[in-house]
């Protein structure tokens, strides 16, 4: 039985107290939930405090990027994975498509981050999902296991166990434009065949596919109920503690 992942991505949104107080506000109203894991995403600077106020709850707070080095080294403005751990994190969010798009993500940078997380003992949530003229030309599974190989290149059957991806279309992120339910269920079913291939059937079975893409409180019931969608990944609608909590409590 896959357990269920509501993860919110704060991406660059709030300051420091905000981020606190919206975490502070969220963990009553999500108090009973055990149907799931709950992670939320809060940026950089807010995550010591937030992991601080989170510890003890059902809430595991993630970062949402790291660097690809894995040692200690003059990388200025880099974050090793090991620092995000030591304050009290334990996911990273690697290869969303906003850092694949304005940050020169690759899939080979998004490998080396995924490797990091797991050298560390963090699970990463990696992040694949195509563009609308990639799906309108009839790319979109290419593309997905483009991605996928590339950040799984290297990874053990027992890695896997650390793994979460997230199937996050680059057209439905923040557009309002969700995935329907079918459209995305494909999609973690055909994630799932590629896992099946790359690393074995019991990984294929065992990992959390999460959806990402204009998930809110009413559209999250529906894509829960896919065979195959796991959780979901949720910008816009995980910024208020109480919508978030309404997907959090989805059941
Ligand atoms: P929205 O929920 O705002 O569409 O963002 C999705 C996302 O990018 C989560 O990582």
């Amino acid at each position: 039985m896959r357990k269920p992942i509501i993860a919110g991505n704060w991406k660059m949104y709030k300051l420091h107290d905000e981020a606190v107080d919206t975490s502070l506000e969220l963990k009553p109203l999500v108090a009973n939930a055990n149907h799931c894991e709950i992670i939320i995403a809060p940026v950089f600077t807010a995550l010591k405090t937030v992991a601080d106020r989170m510890e003890g709850s059902n809430i595991q707070v993630a970062a949402q990027n790291c660097s690809t080095q894995i040692e200690h080294s003059a990388h200025t403005g880099e974050i090793c994975a090991d620092m995000i751990k030591d304050i009290g994190c334990s996911h990273i969010i690697i290869g969303h498509s906003e850092r694949r798009q304005f940050y020169s993500e690759t899939d080979e940078s998004v490998n080396q981050k995924t490797k990091a997380c797991l050298h560390f003992g963090l699970t990463a949530i990696v992040c694949v999902g195509e563009t609308l003229d990639e799906r309108e030309s009839g790319n979109a599974e290419n593309i997905v296991k483009k991605q996928l190989t590339g950040a799984l290149a290297g990874l053990t059957v027992a890695d896997m166990e650390r793994i979460i991806i997230a199937y996050e279309p680059v057209w439905a992120i923040g557009t309002g434009k969700t995935a329907t339910p079918e459209q995305a269920q494909e999609m973690h079913g055909f994630i799932r065949r590629v896992l099946n291939e790359t690393h074995s059937t019991e990984a294929a079975e065992n990992t959390r596919i999460l959806y990402g893409g204009s998930v809110k409180p009413a559209n999250v019931k529906e894509l829960m109920s896919e065979a195959d969608i796991d959780g979901a990944l949720v910008g816009g609608a995980s910024l208020d503690a109480n919508s978030f909590a309404q997907i959090v409590n989805f059941k």
